[in-house]
């Protein structure tokens, strides 16, 4: 491929033109007032009367870059886009940084991605996380996945992010978990704007359904997704482009009456409340339209005016809403009030326009910050904006009235994308990188560090071998003898032990019957933490529900402490995922499986007089009977919520690595939403038959990553279908509805924080949906297949 150099391009001794060109492009350097990047091009390529600048050879890449690295420079002319910068891109599989040279100060960062197929590429390995200095603008970014939100082959992303000091460096880093995961982008705009216009460093803004307001400051980098033009009939432009008009925002059956006074253009009183840099804030044209209800006060009672907007979920959003009174007819307080609601909360309990502002044709804008909480798992979700006349306020018209809607996503500079979060470690020794997770596993391997020590601290401490007597707190638990359960055992025979784990042995033993299968637990003498687990197993042995273990009794003899239970003939789900000595279960078994100990853990939380939080959910603990029915085990670090006023419990961190709830490592706090957390990580592991932890080496030389980490990356990056087991792929049966429901359900219990997961009661009426679903296309599909040969054998 043709690559000149930009500086070669140029010839001086010719052309005057080309003189100023250079002179331009030298002010650009120096100064930076502006940039326009065309990726993957070289020298200059005006457009529609804009100067791009091609990146190769540029001072923006280090020199000799192109010469030394892999990126790609591809062109795609076959594009309904915009030639410039759409037709070429830069595409890597390592990362590379743009280093812009900006004076401190709030920047515009507008990134130009075209979602079509780049030859050769396969768009499900497009994932990659762009920074801009401190700032992660996107990450887990797969532009085809956005494409489809947008409906869109090509689309742009704007950032308002604040530069400290020295240059702006935007980093591409394709995905450290995607194997051959590459990175791509088209073009680059960069300007400095105006601070005032967004952040409020002084003047917080309300945070809707919260005591406190927000400071908009430079812990955020601001995504500006939306800026409307409500009403119709003006062209509003200012410098971030052109606004979006508001009609397909619309959501309600009424589309209210437009106002537009463009025919008359009027000067507007801008003494108070907006800036007067009209040019990056709203320019007078957004409020020369409007719409409002209409004319008719009794039927605006009757309905809302609502727009949404899809936006990702697990964010803040800044919403700014633009008023300004234009109709001839309201010209004083009082003549037309109302409500605003922002996803059914009250943003404005009575709004008027003229009292706000002092006189009409005064605009205004309101900022109020929305919180898009992850509940509902699905990634996108809608942003509603409410207009409803309020009556109380006595007003003369029952109306409302807006004139323009601006959404603006808020990531927090630490905490960027919602939760999961991926960094390269911080030496980027090798091109490959060591994935670390940052962050959560840190905070996992502190722990397990802490786990450890303890484990000394209480082996040094083994001295003490005398064994309190168990408590049998509630109804009659049967004592075995210890001879009866030698008898059951062959005296703890080797050849019929059947588990083990940090406790003791496992084993199977036959009741004095000589047919009941039990599996008898013996505590290792040597543990006293054993003994601690064993009496709550014991406080815990009045449950009973079809998928809960049941305890038969236990025996305290001799410093020996043995549990006895019901023997579970297929033992635990884990052996049936991924230890490969069974056959795998087939999917609408794993459905079975999984709706069976959601049915348990539900008993559980809400079954029994005080809710009871298992705490080491995995599946490891799910265990199946000779029917594969499920069962949950192991009580051994359940606990009690004590009341209903409760909401959760503050504790030691306990349960299994792999599985652990990161809010209740965080904030030592565990409550039922914990055990839903790991019930999660269960159904991550039925999906995929891996386990819970080290799930993905996703290269050599990288460190694998947990599964619930990787399911959040998959489902992020739209490539789910990397996460179903490659046997089920085989059977072919997992039915693409099931799945986006079973990963949907898995997603939501995933979430980072308590109050974003779903009840377990949630989770299991989600499963059985699917469940029964899955049920249903089977048999249609059995119905249709038998049809054919039956009428062959007709034929016949
Ligand atoms: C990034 O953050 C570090 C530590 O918070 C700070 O020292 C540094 O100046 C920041 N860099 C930029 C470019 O903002
Ligand atoms: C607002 O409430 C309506 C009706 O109750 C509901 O359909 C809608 O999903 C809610 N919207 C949001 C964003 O919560
Ligand atoms: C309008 O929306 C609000 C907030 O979502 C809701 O409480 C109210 O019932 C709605 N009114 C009508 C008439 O739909
Ligand atoms: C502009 O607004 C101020 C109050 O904010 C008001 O006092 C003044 O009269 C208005 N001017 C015009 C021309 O409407």
């Amino acid at each position: 491929m043709k690559e000149p150099h930009v500086l070669e391009s140029i010839n001086f001794a010719n052309s005057f033109v080309q003189h100023l060109f250079f002179f331009f492009l030298f002010l650009i350097l120096t100064t930076a007032d502006k940039i326009l990047l065309n990726c993957g091009s070289s020298g200059a390529s005006p457009f529609n009367g804009v100067n791009w600048v091609g990146d190769i050879g540029s001072s923006f890449l280090p020199p000799d870059y192109d010469k030394s690295s892999s990126t790609l420079l591809v062109s795609n002319t076959d594009t309904i886009a915009p030639k410039v910068p759409f037709s070429t891109a830069r595409i890597t599989h390592s990362p590379f940084t743009y280093s812009f040279p900006f004076s401190p100060g709030l920047i515009f960062i507008r990134i130009y991605f075209l979602s079509s197929l780049y030859s050769r590429m396969n768009p499900s390995k497009a994932c990659f996380s762009v920074k801009a200095g401190n700032y992660t603008l996107v990450s887990n970014f797969n532009p085809s996945v956005s494409a489809q939100d947008l409906n869109l082959p090509y689309f742009t992303k704007d950032f308002l992010i604040t530069v400290i000091q020295g240059n702006l460096n935007i980093t591409i880093t394709p995905s450290p978990l995607v194997s051959k995961a590459f990175a791509f982008v088209s073009g680059i705009e960069i300007f400095s704007v105006p601070r005032n216009i967004y952040f409020r460093d002084s003047n917080p803004v309300p945070f809707l359904g919260h005591q406190d307001s927000l400071f908009i400051n430079d812990e955020y980098a601001l995504e500006m997704l939306y800026r409307v033009s409500v009403g119709e009939g003006v062209t509003v432009e200012n410098a971030f482009g052109t606004w979006l008009d508001d009609f397909k925002y619309i959501s309600s059956l009424q589309y209210g009456s437009v106002l537009n006074i463009n025919h008359r253009p009027i000067d507007l009183n801008y003494t108070t409340f907006t800036s007067k840099d009209y040019n990056y804030s709203a320019p007078s044209e957004l409020y020369w339209t409007a719409r409002t209800m209409g004319s008719n006060g009794d039927a605006n009672m009757r309905y809302n005016l609502t727009w949404s907007f899809p936006v990702d979920s697990g964010f803040k959003y800044l919403v700014r809403l633009h008023f300004c009174e234009i109709s001839m007819e309201v010209t004083l307080a009082r003549q037309r009030v109302f409500k605003v609601y922002i996803n059914n909360q009250t943003a404005e309990e009575q709004m008027d326009v003229v009292a706000l502002a002092g006189a009409p044709f005064t605009p205004l804008y309101r900022d109020y910050v929305a919180m898009v909480p992850m509940e509902s798992g699905r990634r996108r979700k809608d942003m509603w904006i409410t207009l409803h006349p309020d009556l109380d306020a006595k007003p003369k018209y029952a109306d409302a009235i807006l004139n323009g809607i601006e959404i603006i996503k808020l990531s927090s500079n630490n905490n960027l994308s919602a939760s999961f979060q991926l960094k390269k470690e911080e030496r980027r020794k090798k091109l490959s990188g060591v994935v670390v997770v940052a962050g959560t596993l840190g905070a996992v391997l502190g722990l397990l560090i802490a786990i450890f020590i303890l484990i000394r601290r209480a082996r040094k401490c083994e001295t003490t071998r005398v064994l309190p007597q168990v408590t049998v707190t509630s109804g009659h638990c049967h004592r075995f003898t210890l001879a009866e359960i030698g008898r059951a055992t062959s005296n703890f025979s080797e050849a019929l032990v059947i588990g083990e784990g940090g406790f003791g042995k496992v084993y199977k033993g036959i009741m004095h019957d000589g047919v009941t299968p039990v599996a008898i637990k013996r505590s290792n003498p040597k543990s006293r933490q054993g003994f601690k687990e064993f009496q709550n197993e014991i406080n815990f042995f009045s449950f009973s529900h079809m998928n809960l273990v049941s305890l038969l009794g236990y025996c305290q003899e001799a410093n020996e402490l043995v549990l006895v239970y019901e023997y579970m003939a297929q033992g635990t789900l884990c052996d049936h995922l991924y230890k490969k000595q069974k056959q795998p279960l087939p999917w609408i078994q794993r459905l079975k499986i999984c709706v069976g100990a959601a049915r348990g853990l539900h008993y559980l939380h809400t079954g029994t007089r005080h809710p009871v939080i298992h705490r080491d959910i995995k599946s490891g603990n799910i265990l199946l009977d000779q029917n594969l029915e499920a069962k949950i085990a192991d009580f051994g670090l359940s606990k009690i919520v004590p009341s209903v006023y409760h909401t959760h419990v503050s504790t030691e961190v306990k349960g299994t690595f792999g599985y652990l709830d990161p809010e209740y490592y965080k904030r030592r706090k565990v409550s039922e939403k914990s055990d839903v957390y790991s019930f999660g990580v269960v159904l991550f592991e039925v999906l995929s038959g891996r386990a819970a932890v080290n799930a993905v080496a996703v290269e050599e030389e990288s460190e694998k990553v947990g599964l619930a980490v990787w399911a959040m990356h998959c489902y992020q990056c739209g490539t789910i279908d990397q996460l179903v087991d490659p046997y089920l792929e085989l059977e072919g049966k997992v039915k693409s509805e099931c799945l986006m429901g079973f990963v949907d359900i898995g997603i939501q219990c995933l979430a980072n924080r308590f109050a974003e997961r779903p009840t377990v009661g949630e989770v299991l009426s989600n499963l059985e949906k699917i469940l029964s679903l899955q049920v249903s296309l089977e048999e249609q599909e059995i119905n249709t297949n038998q049809f054919i040969p039956d009428a062959e054998t007709i034929l016949q």
